[in-house]
């Protein structure tokens, strides 16, 4: 195994100057022109064969190695959020009101050192490496639309590995687990309609309110009650609108919401819950009910042979690290579990806060800085799998 932190630690003017480029210049999902036109640039520049306009935006490259072996394919993803930075940094965004604060900046400056590092490595790889740069992250389907676009065809992963700087966790961190590490994610709608009327003569209407409320102390037994209590289930309810008055009990009434669970029999069981709460209380309260759950994101559920390979790169290139291999990382959802649907894979995590620089904010938060400290590291880490992968 080449030493790819060593390497990677060279590497790092150029994974912070593209990275800092990127964090000044933030695209939204599918619209991330300049930023895919960098990401192509930079892949020909070092002799890569690349494809451009997968699902709009994304970019696709080959490392074929010296001698035959498997594909496996390596994914980061690469858009921003609409969100307005406040971080006060120098690389600060210039696009007003969209800011990377996910850290996809720094995932785009991983893969393009990681494509270095492996390219320099071409004569000791056994197989084909796919480099998939994706559009879309943030909840706008961009793993969905390039799994419908091939990038699983031609050549074929046996594999995949993805990746997130984590901003949960300090700088030496990682989180590499088998099974489940990330939660599904699935959004909820539910319209109650009663009978509006004179806030004063409550005997006259069917409240829809009071039948959200209890409909939302209710849900809440869900995760208390119905779930195993080894196992996660959250419902929140994110939305809820009803009236314009003070003295009008509103007609109708509108909530919104999600559900997240590891396992897909608790997703299940979530759905039929929430879904029986709100009909029977619904009705029984006088409204008429209408709900719907939609599945937005499967969980992250990691492949143990993959984790393998993975953790084997941590233990040799970053021995000195905090090896977390506990898994169940966080509720929160992320759409690499596309691919791990037709394709065994591991999706792992690096560490990036610093509390004594500041940077402690966590993702989506308009404050969110990450220690580029991470960008040698997690590059490293990449590398070091894809290796590790082929050899096995
Ligand atoms: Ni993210």
């Amino acid at each position: 195994m080449p030493d790819f932190y060593s390497e990677a630690k060279k590497l790092f003017a150029y994974s912070q100057a593209i990275r800092r480029d990127l964090h000044q210049h933030p695209e939204l999902g599918f619209q991330e022109v300049r930023t895919s036109g960098i990401i192509a640039k930079e892949l020909r520049e070092i002799g890569l064969e690349v494809t451009t306009g997968i699902a709009k935006t994304g970019v696709i490259a080959m490392i074929d190695g010296a001698k035959p072996g498997p594909v496996i394919m390596l994914r980061f993803d690469i858009d921003a959020l609409p969100i307005s930075e406040q971080t006060g940094a120098d690389y600060a965004s210039q696009n007003p009101g969209l800011m990377h604060a996910c850290g996809h900046d720094g995932h785009v400056a991983i893969g393009l050192t990681v494509a270095r590092l492996l390219n320099e490595h071409r004569d000791q790889l056994s197989g084909t490496v796919k480099l998939v740069f994706q559009p879309a992250e943030e909840g706008a389907g961009g793993a969905e639309t390039m799994v419908k676009e091939g990038a699983l065809e031609s050549p074929a992963p046996v594999r995949c590995l993805g990746l997130h700087i984590w901003n949960e966790k300090p700088l030496g961190w990682l989180g590499v687990a088998a099974g489940p590490v990330m939660a599904s994610a699935a959004t909820f709608s539910v319209t109650l309609t009663g009978k509006g009327g004179h806030g004063a003569m409550p005997h006259q209407t069917i409240d829809p309110v009071v039948a959200a409320a209890q409909i939302i102390s209710a849900a809440q037994t869900i995760s208390s009650r119905n779930t195993d209590p080894q196992k996660a289930c959250v419902i929140s309810f994110c939305s809820i609108h009803a009236g314009d008055a003070f003295n009008v009990i509103p007609q109708a009434m509108e909530m919104k919401g999600t559900i997240r669970a590891f396992e897909p029999e608790v997703e299940q069981m979530a759905y039929k819950r929430l879904d029986e709460i709100v009909r029977g209380i619904g009705a029984a309260m006088g409204c008429q009910v209408e709900i719907s759950i939609t599945n937005i994101t499967p969980a992250v559920i990691n492949d143990p042979q993959t984790t393998s390979a993975v953790k084997q790169a941590a233990q040799t290139l970053l021995p000195d690290h905090d090896l977390d291999e506990r898994g169940r990382f966080t509720m929160g959802a992320e759409d690499f579990a596309y691919y791990q649907q037709k394709v065994p894979g591991t999706f792992f995590f690096v560490g990036s806060t610093n509390a004594e620089k500041g940077l402690i904010y966590g993702h989506h938060h308009p404050k969110f800085d990450f220690d580029e400290g991470v960008l040698p590291r997690a590059a490293a880490l990449m590398a070091g799998a894809a290796v590790e992968l082929l050899k096995s």
